[in-house]
């Protein structure tokens, strides 16, 4: 008996409680499902964007004199305005990739689920996993991208200066050396989109394979063991079949980045982790990725097309015009754009060309 008054106090507390938590959490649905009262859009973004750097920030790097690599920034940046933003994520697979987040559950083109013997064969060839050692310290990063609008704009020594230049596919560097420069520390390129004539790769710079489906390893086996390549079914279109690089410059890339730039950061269609119908994200948007984990600071360059001049050239190396544009399957540039419109309005990413916001963002 006396213990009873205790014990009603308690549970009188114990449905306070749970009626403050219930208030409390009714409170936070209704916040959620009257998006405008939220700070932060569907993908975790800060919904009030501008280039004004957190006075934490601007402590940090405000005393660096011009032009000097700020250790840390695209990441800070990043961080401020996607709270959820980790850093941890490797640019290339290396023998401890199994214990990488996220990846070992997911099929190609978002994990490794399936390839894990292959990954292990290729590793144990390349056995080399990083960038150039001199690179270790802060690094500021260039994507540069295929677009037709860096035609004209002599940004070659611009992008040179970049510690790490990052091309995409085939886009060729000799002859276009005033518009996009020459320097090259790694092209990242899928079979298809692999330089096809063995004279055109530059010398010195990484080949790095983004696998978007189980037989991209396979075939990068064959280039790694300059093996004959003898049927090319299951491939879009042509493949390279010879690399004329040492199995020590090739590097896989951590197929996290598409995971992350597809399902959380532009928020396609998650279709159970499988690729499907406007999941895949572009490879200059991956790119872009595996930079706000990897490098301090990061700019871009002949990314975004102008649809108002359909007559425009649409790669700046060949004479294929914007109209040539088709809807895809696979992409969804439209998502996919939003996306890069908050980097570059948010001042995470700097776009050399302007043709991510264009006219505004
Ligand atoms: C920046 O410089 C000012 C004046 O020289 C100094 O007082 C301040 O501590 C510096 N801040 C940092 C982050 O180094
Ligand atoms: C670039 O400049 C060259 C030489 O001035 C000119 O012939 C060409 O039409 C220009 N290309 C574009 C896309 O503006
Ligand atoms: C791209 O996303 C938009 C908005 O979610 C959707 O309406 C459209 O159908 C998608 N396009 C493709 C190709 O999946
Ligand atoms: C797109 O093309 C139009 C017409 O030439 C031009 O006015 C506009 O500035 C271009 N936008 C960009 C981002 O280059």
């Amino acid at each position: 008996m006396r213990m009873k008054p205790s014990r009603n106090l308690l549970l009188g507390l114990c449905s306070m409680l749970a009626l403050g938590f219930l208030y409390y959490s009714s409170n936070r649905v209704s916040l959620q499902g009257w998006g405008h009262k939220s700070l932060y859009d569907k993908q975790g973004f800060l919904l009030k964007l501008d280039g004004s750097l957190p006075l934490d920030l601007m402590y940090k790097y405000g005393n660096l004199s011009e032009g000097a690599c700020k250790p840390g920034y695209a990441a800070a940046k990043m961080t401020a305005i996607y709270p959820k933003f980790t850093k941890l994520a490797p640019m290339f697979l290396d023998p401890n990739y199994k214990r990488y987040s996220g990846i070992g559950d997911y099929l190609p083109p978002f994990g490794v689920r399936s390839q894990e013997q292959i990954i292990d064969i290729l590793l144990s060839a390349t056995k080399s996993y990083g960038l150039e050692e001199e690179l270790d310290s802060c690094k500021t990063c260039i994507i540069v991208g295929n677009g037709g609008i860096l035609t004209n704009k002599s940004l070659g020594q611009k992008i040179d200066q970049y510690d790490v230049v990052v091309r995409l596919n085939e886009a060729p560097v000799k002859g276009f050396e005033k518009d996009v420069g020459s320097k090259t520390t790694m092209r990242i390129t899928y079979p298809e989109g692999a330089i096809q004539k063995t004279e055109r790769y530059e010398p010195h710079s990484l080949f790095v394979l983004s696998a978007f489906k189980a037989l991209d390893f396979k075939w990068l086996r064959h280039m790694v063991f300059n093996q004959r390549l003898r049927s090319t079914d299951g491939f879009w279109k042509s493949v390279a079949r010879h690399v004329p690089r040492e199995p020590s410059n090739m590097r896989i890339l951590n197929p996290y980045f598409i995971q992350e730039a597809s399902f959380k950061l532009i928020g396609l269609p998650y279709n159970n982790g499988q690729m499907g119908r406007g999941n895949i994200p572009t490879l200059g948007t991956v790119a872009i990725t595996m930079a706000l984990h990897n490098c301090d600071e990061v700019a871009v360059a002949g990314f975004g097309y102008n649809m108002s001049t359909p007559h425009a050239p649409l790669h700046y190396y060949e004479k294929i015009k914007m109209s040539a544009i088709k809807e895809s399957w696979t992409h969804n540039i439209s998502k996919e754009k939003e996306f890069l419109m908050k980097l570059v309005k948010a001042g995470v990413i700097q776009d050399w060309t302007n043709g991510i916001c264009g006219a505004g963002c």
